[in-house]
């Protein structure tokens, strides 16, 4: 059995948090942080200490917290020296200015100055100052350096106004440093994913669909992203938040639209991987209006188009990836999927073991491909996507 992967296991994390509201929100990071088994060591400015305390962030980082450039007066030095990736989160106008402008007058401003790592910034501020030419000039001036911005968003902000300065989300800034971190072995390459459910109409209120959630093929379309995919993500209806940085995302119902979209966007694409769970079959006729109530009713159904054995059929197709959900343990289905169906890998999934399948966080997955299958343990979505691609990264390479 071949073992999990952790993006961030043992990266030394430098995290910078300054003086604005969203400060709280660092405590979240670190947790966050720290359950992927990266360590964390806080830098603090004077003016963070009015928003939180360096107790909470001592405690949640298990490190201690740092404040004074002269305390020790190699600090500056020696922390960004061990560290892989420096965030600051939440980045003020104030430190933004700063760093643009090459001044270091306290810890965090020396040490972003003197680290030569990936630095990731989450500005958090009120809208006037966000559009402020003098702060989006800062901001394109750390871009041109290769400095990393995420958010921020739209939303109402500590002064009651409404605009965009509010802080990305928690598990924004973890995917962007996620994908700092990650090689880029997937670079130009263009990647339909799918995910979630389809729906088959009955009538326009009524439909048959399943449990799928979204949740493994939006896993995979952050991972081919990650690792510097261009990717379509062609979806059926979920509740999940769209991944940044897409190339497009198309929302579909029927099986039928996503076979559409699928060949619409086929030319060209080098990989597909179908994540996502189509109907076998919908109703022979779709109703104009509601039906009624009555005794019985009988439905009749048609198969759906079976998009995976239409992409396998083809000539040139691209690399494909398909996925089997089984209820037991029947990696036999799975590697006639495989045959059948014409792909070069075959996920195999559980759907009713514990913690597998749909509309959980974790899968248990095994891949198989014509001459190897790797069965792996209990993870969550992110690392068997992870692993997926690593097959698939493998699969083309050989
Ligand atoms: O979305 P989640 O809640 O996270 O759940 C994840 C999942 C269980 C949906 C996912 O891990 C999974 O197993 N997806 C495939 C579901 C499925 O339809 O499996 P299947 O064994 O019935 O189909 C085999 C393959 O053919 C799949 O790749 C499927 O996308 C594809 N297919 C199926 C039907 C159809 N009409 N066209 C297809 O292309």
């Amino acid at each position: 059995m071949k073992n999990r992967k952790k993006l961030l296991k043992n990266k030394n994390i430098l995290l910078g948090v300054t003086g604005g509201v969203a400060a709280y929100k660092a405590v979240d990071l670190i947790r966050r942080l720290k359950d992927e088994e990266a360590s964390v060591t806080v830098i603090m400015t004077d003016a963070s200490k009015n928003f939180i305390t360096s107790l909470s962030l001592e405690i949640a980082s298990g490190n201690r917290v740092y404040s004074d450039l002269f305390d020790n007066p190699m600090s500056h030095i020696n922390l960004p020296r061990n560290a892989d990736l420096m965030v600051v989160a939440p980045a003020t106008a104030n430190m933004i200015g700063k760093f643009a402008g090459g001044i270091a007058d306290d810890l965090l401003s020396t040490c972003l100055l003197s680290f030569n790592g990936k630095v990731v910034i989450a500005p958090s501020m009120n809208w006037r100052m966000y559009e402020n030419p003098i702060v989006q000039e800062n901001l394109e001036r750390l871009k041109s350096i290769g400095i990393v911005q995420v958010g921020p968003e739209k939303g109402t902000l500590a002064c009651g106004e409404e605009g965009v300065g509010r802080m990305a989300e928690v598990s924004e800034i973890m995917e962007t440093i996620k994908s700092s971190l990650s090689s880029k072995d997937l670079s130009k390459k263009k990647i339909i994913v799918t995910a979630g459910p389809t729906r088959e109409y009955l009538d326009p209120v009524r439909f048959i669909s399943n449990r799928s959630s979204g949740k493994m093929g939006y896993a995979v379309a952050r991972a081919c992203i990650r690792r510097g995919a261009d990717v379509i993500l062609i979806s059926g209806h979920s509740y999940l938040r769209t991944p940044g940085n897409l190339k497009s995302f198309i929302s579909v119902e029927t099986s039928q639209e996503m076979r559409d979209a699928v060949f619409k966007n086929l030319r060209g694409t080098d990989i597909v991987i179908m994540a996502a769970a189509p109907a076998d079959f919908s109703p022979e006729t779709k109703r104009k209006t509601k039906i009624d109530k009555m005794d019985k009713l009988n439905i009749h159904f048609k198969n759906t188009p079976d998009i995976l054995l239409e992409i396998g059929r083809l000539r040139n197709r691209p690399l494909l990836v398909g996925f089997a959900a089984e209820t037991g343990n029947r990696l036999d289905r799975a590697r006639t999927k495989l045959l059948q169906k014409k792909t070069d890998i075959i996920v195999f999934n559980d759907v009713t073991s514990p913690g597998s399948g749909f509309d959980v966080d974790t899968n248990r997955i095994t891949i198989i491909e014509k001459n190897k299958e790797t069965p792996f343990p209990l993870m969550t979505k992110d690392e068997a996507a992870e692993a997926i691609m690593d097959a698939v990264v493998n699969s083309l390479q050989g």
